[in-house]
């Protein structure tokens, strides 16, 4: 039983005992503390009849790797990750905006290699992007691209490759990334194991 059911019936409980309470007993004091009981039970019961909604972080991606099959399986978990745990469309745009402050990555699978734009994520510092959007010399964004491998953003390295499978897929170019790169902790990668040493494991 959930616990909001328990409170629920414990509830019910403390309204049935105020009701007795008015029902069959005629001693004033304890009429009122009947009443009393009876308004706390049904104010209680109201409260807990409110659907709850505990505030969590974003649920993270799963790696199930089984249910990652195909490079488009990786491009759709890498979306998620994009507007969600990544943070990238905090700042990012796909397509032209008139709000975003940084460079819009429409077609950026197509623009930059899949080492270059793994680099843009890691070591934003290494190459910065200029704004050419307006007329005399480029300038900085306003804003910082963050290390994306590291706190607060944090993706770990197959949530890395799955948003660039994503940025690929979007960009309509053949995405690059393969699931068989996805490595799952403590376990070794099956590309790099030899099958020798995955029969010794077991
Ligand atoms: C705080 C804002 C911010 C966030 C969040 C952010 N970026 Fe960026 N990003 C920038 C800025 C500013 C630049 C341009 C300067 C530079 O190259 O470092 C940039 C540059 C890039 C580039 C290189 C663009 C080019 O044309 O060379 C890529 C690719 C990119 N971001 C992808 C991402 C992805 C993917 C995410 C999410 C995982 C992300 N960014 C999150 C601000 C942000």
């Amino acid at each position: 039983m959930s616990e909001v059911a328990l409170l629920q019936i414990i509830g019910l409980c403390v309204v049935g005992v105020g009701v007795a309470i008015l029902l069959f007993i005629k001693a004033q004091f304890l009429r009122v503390v009947g009443f009393v009981v009876i308004v706390l039970g049904t104010f209680a019961l109201i409260a807990l009849g409110v659907p709850q909604m505990p505030s969590l972080p974003p649920a993270e991606e799963k790696f199930d790797v089984a249910s990652i099959k195909t490079p488009a399986d990786m491009a759709a978990i890498g979306q998620k990750i994009f507007f969600s745990k990544g943070q990238c469309a905090l700042c990012h745009s796909i397509g032209p905006s008139e709000s975003a402050r940084c460079p819009d990555l429409k077609g950026i699978g197509a623009k930059l290699t899949r080492e270059f734009i793994y680099e843009s994520l890691t070591q934003p510092q290494a190459y910065i992007y200029l704004d050419y959007r307006h007329e005399g010399p480029p300038k900085e964004y306003p804003a910082r691209m963050p290390y994306i491998n590291k706190n607060p953003i944090g993706l770990s390295k197959n949530e890395i490759l799955s948003v660039i499978a994503f940025l690929q897929q979007m960009s309509g170019e053949p995405i690059t990334v393969s699931p068989s790169e996805i490595e799952m902790p403590g376990v070794p990668k099956m590309a790099e194991a030899a099958p020798t040493t995955m029969v010794q494991a077991r």
